[in-house]
């Protein structure tokens, strides 16, 4: 499989390079105008300032947007930028055209278990004419607010990772103990399958002995930041219904689209429990099971539209569901069969996953038994000869296990003193003078699944508060005074978490 040997062989450009302050190369036309460390304190900190604001300009400008993104030139512009930083980096193809960075600073003991920094280059795509400034300009406005797609979600991250680390080299005086690797991936926005997922389960990957990860999370808009100790799960749920056609002027029991309308009315039922919780402000949002209906495909198409006088035979609708990692798979599974889309109303599902991108689930009914109870529904004993068939035919569903890791714990980091990784991660936030609001479940899905999986915790933070939320949408920004904290607080992480003694763990 080429794709095996790309894997096994991957496009490998080990450079060790100098510390940017001995000046070569591109990037480092750019540190030669910073001001020497003799020059006004207050003054040599603006200016650096001033150029890490631009540098995270230049990476906005990089259009990694879907569906064409421009990963190449991300990954020259952070590879310049990694050789000024002074890092080890290397590009994987897991898949051809869909490259990955791994910057690496070695630890002084590299045999310990390493923290790994992961950030996505792509982003979503964008409707420019719904913007206030073009959303590749990276425009800054007088108040300091940074316009771009990505700016929030999420190209602020690697540049902070990569300024963080370039202030920590910077100082003389601090060696890390563990080894520091800052990943760079493509195709979260699509579900990471040729990203984050390949790169979790390479040889490649095992061999860096990840401890711990960060990844992304989301602003913030008070002022105490948001860190996500799990995802919730996406399924992509699909149900056909099936039913004996007839004249639209007939009333008879389990057309296909009688058959549908029960399951959206099971499913919105089983919706408004869930939201009840939400609304009673017994759970947070992230903390249900979500289910959206999405899609709906019915009735039989005429050269004006629709065919009117006649009820069809089949008919589909499409759901969104995400389970957080406190719900059961089983019980979904069972609800989903038993209730929502039972053989026995001639109804069949498939369940689709992101982190496979196929199929995952399936209810039982092969071609034949479909065939056959349509073919004994037109002659009109449905419930009968259902229920011989489902007697006949027991359900196999087949499960891929996203929401359990490989040792089957549920997809969780914890964030109390059991985990020694929180602990330092909590407190080098408090020294940064920041505060952490509660750990949340986060209501979507990111990259971090895939490490959770591989049984490594990990933490989905983006140090963005006083903030709106507006990953994904128009007008994406993120002021200039919130990425350049976010670059102190990310010094102050690295810096404990890279010297967290073997001790605890
Ligand atoms: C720590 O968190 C984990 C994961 O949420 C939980 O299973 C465990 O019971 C917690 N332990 C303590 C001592 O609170």
């Amino acid at each position: 499989m080429s794709s095996e040997s790309t894997t096994h062989c991957p496009l490998l450009l080990l450079l060790l390079l100098l510390l940017f302050l001995a000046g070569s190369g591109s990037a480092a036309a750019a540190s030669s105008s910073l001001p020497s460390h003799d020059g006004d304190r207050h003054h040599s900190l603006l200016s650096e300032e001033q150029q890490q604001v631009e540098r995270f300009q230049q990476y906005l400008r990089v259009r990694t947007a879907h569906p064409n993104p421009d990963y190449a030139a991300a990954v020259a512009f952070l590879s310049d930028q990694a050789r000024s930083v002074g890092l080890l980096f290397q590009t994987f193809e897991f898949v051809p055209g869909k490259p990955l960075l791994l910057l690496t600073w070695p630890g002084a003991d590299p045999s310990l278990p390493s923290i790994l920094l992961n950030s996505h280059m792509d982003s979503v795509p964008v409707e420019p004419d719904k913007w206030l400034h073009p959303p590749f300009a990276a425009h800054r406005d007088a108040d300091g607010r940074i316009y771009a797609r990505g700016a929030q979600d999420d190209k602020c991250l690697a540049v902070q990772y990569l300024e963080a680390l370039r202030a920590l080299r910077s100082d003389p005086s601090f060696v890390p103990l563990r080894s520091i690797h800052v990943s760079l991936v493509p195709d979260e926005e699509i579900g990471g399958r040729d990203g984050a997922a390949r790169f979790a389960a390479s040889e490649e990957f095992r061999r860096l002995k990840v401890g711990f990860v960060l990844d992304e999370g989301q602003a913030s808009p008070t002022d105490e930041f948001r860190v996500f100790y799990a995802d919730r799960t996406p399924w992509w749920l699909i149900v056909k219904a099936h039913g004996a056609p007839g004249h639209g002027s007939k009333m008879y029991d389990g057309s296909a689209v009688e058959n549908l309308m029960e399951t959206m009315e099971t499913v919105a039922r089983f919706r408004d429990s869930q939201f009840d919780l939400v609304k009673a402000g017994l759970k947070a949002a992230s903390e249900v099971i979500s289910v959206n209906p999405v899609y709906m495909k019915a009735g039989t198409p005429s050269p004006t539209g629709f065919v009117m006088n006649m009820q069809p035979s089949e008919c589909e609708a499409g759901f969104d569901m995400r389970l957080p990692p406190t719900a059961d798979p089983d019980l979904v599974r069972r609800r989903v069969s038993e209730e929502w889309a039972p053989i026995s109303r001639s109804l069949t599902y498939e369940v689709a996953s992101l982190e496979e991108g196929m199929v995952m689930l399936t209810s039982q009914a092969d071609h034949e038994v479909l065939r056959a109870s349509t073919h004994a529904l037109s002659f009109g004993k449905p419930h009968s000869v259902s229920a011989s068939l489902q007697g006949q035919r027991l359900p196999s569903i087949s499960e891929k296990g996203p929401i359990r890791d490989h040792a089957g714990r549920p997809l969780v980091t914890a964030t109390n003193e059991t985990n020694p990784w929180w602990t330092v991660f909590n407190q080098a936030i408090g020294a940064s003078g920041a505060k952490l609001a509660k750990p949340e479940i986060l209501s979507s899905t990111t990259d971090a699944r895939f490490m959770r999986i591989m049984g490594i915790p990990t933490l989905g933070f983006s140090p963005m508060a006083n903030t709106p939320i507006l990953l994904h949408e128009h007008n994406e920004f993120l002021k200039d005074t919130v990425f350049l904290k976010g670059i102190r607080v990310y010094e102050n992480i690295i810096r404990s978490l890279s010297t967290l003694p073997a001790d605890p763990l």
